[in-house]
């Protein structure tokens, strides 16, 4: 069963970076049409140009997912350039590792602002462009710190965790709609939200807690992200894809045997 995107249009927030830009470069080598948004225009721009130089189809499109008029600009350009939009890849994120009786209200509103309000815009300004192209597929990019807790991700996994409610919620409310609404949830992954922070210590002392035996790469999540876009996944919605090398299923490691 090959899952093909050529009759796609798709959005991919945070595109130019990361998991982000791993996943616009997956739907684009599926053939979809992917349009990479993210604030950081070098870096979408750097996306699209990586998706054309391999033949596919990409444009470069600067939004900031908390700013409504930049988005309606965004959704504007790809419905201009590729008349339709099937997919939108709610991607781009941004953390916060400051203790609850540190954080600060800012922060509390950048993060709850990006990971949370910003999916809600997306989704309220590009639902009625996938009513008019008869469906759509909504897919969030959620986290592990959505339901297990680390101490100093208070806030970014509790954007996280009401991401995955609003997704369960878009799913249910737009099922009328043909459109679908599923969340992937990623577990540690070096890129530029953490790789500051991963040394080879903090990086051995993760993996030790993961079945799998290694930290995860940005194209680890790409499979899922092609199925949940492609029509291969049609009675799917609602649901979380755990995608953590085993991480949430381990309250305890095993004996190593070999
Ligand atoms: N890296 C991990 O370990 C990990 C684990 C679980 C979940 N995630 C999630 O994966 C997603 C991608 O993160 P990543 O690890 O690739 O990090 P990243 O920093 O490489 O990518 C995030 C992208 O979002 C963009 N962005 C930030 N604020 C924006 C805004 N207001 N408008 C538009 N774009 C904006 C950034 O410019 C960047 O390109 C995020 O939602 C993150 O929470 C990451």
């Amino acid at each position: 069963m090959a899952m093909n995107l050529e009759s796609k249009v798709a959005i991919v927030t945070g595109g130019g970076s990361g998991i982000g830009r791993a996943m616009s470069l997956g739907l684009a080598a599926a053939g979809a049409a992917v349009c990479v948004a993210d604030v950081a225009i070098g870096g979408a721009e750097e996306t699209a140009a990586m998706i054309a130089e391999k033949g596919g189809r990409g444009m470069a499109v600067q939004v900031d997912v908390t700013d409504r008029a930049s988005i309606r600009r965004m959704v504007e350009a790809v419905v201009q350039r590729f008349c339709k939009v099937n997919v939108l890849l709610n991607n781009a994120g941004v953390a916060n590792r400051d203790l609850i009786l540190d954080l600060s209200e800012a922060e509390f509103d950048r993060v709850i602002g990006v990971n949370l309000k910003g999916p809600l815009l997306c989704t309220q300004e590009v639902v009625p462009h996938m009513r008019v192209a008869g469906g759509g597929s909504i897919i969030n990019t959620i986290s592990s710190s959505c339901e297990l807790i680390n101490p100093r991700l208070a806030v970014y996994g509790s954007s996280k965790g009401a991401l995955k409610v609003l997704t369960k919620a878009m799913a249910v409310e737009f099922a009328q709609y043909n459109i679908r609404a599923n969340g992937i949830v990623p577990h540690t992954t070096i890129t530029g939200l953490n790789r500051t922070r991963i040394t080879p210590e903090v990086e051995e002392r993760e993996v030790a807690r993961i079945p799998l035996g290694r930290l995860a790469k940005p194209e680890d999540y790409v499979g899922v992200a092609v199925l949940l876009a492609s029509d291969e996944s049609a009675w799917m919605t609602g649901s979380m894809v755990w995608v953590d090398g085993g991480f949430s299923s381990a309250a305890v490691m095993p004996p190593k045997t070999a």
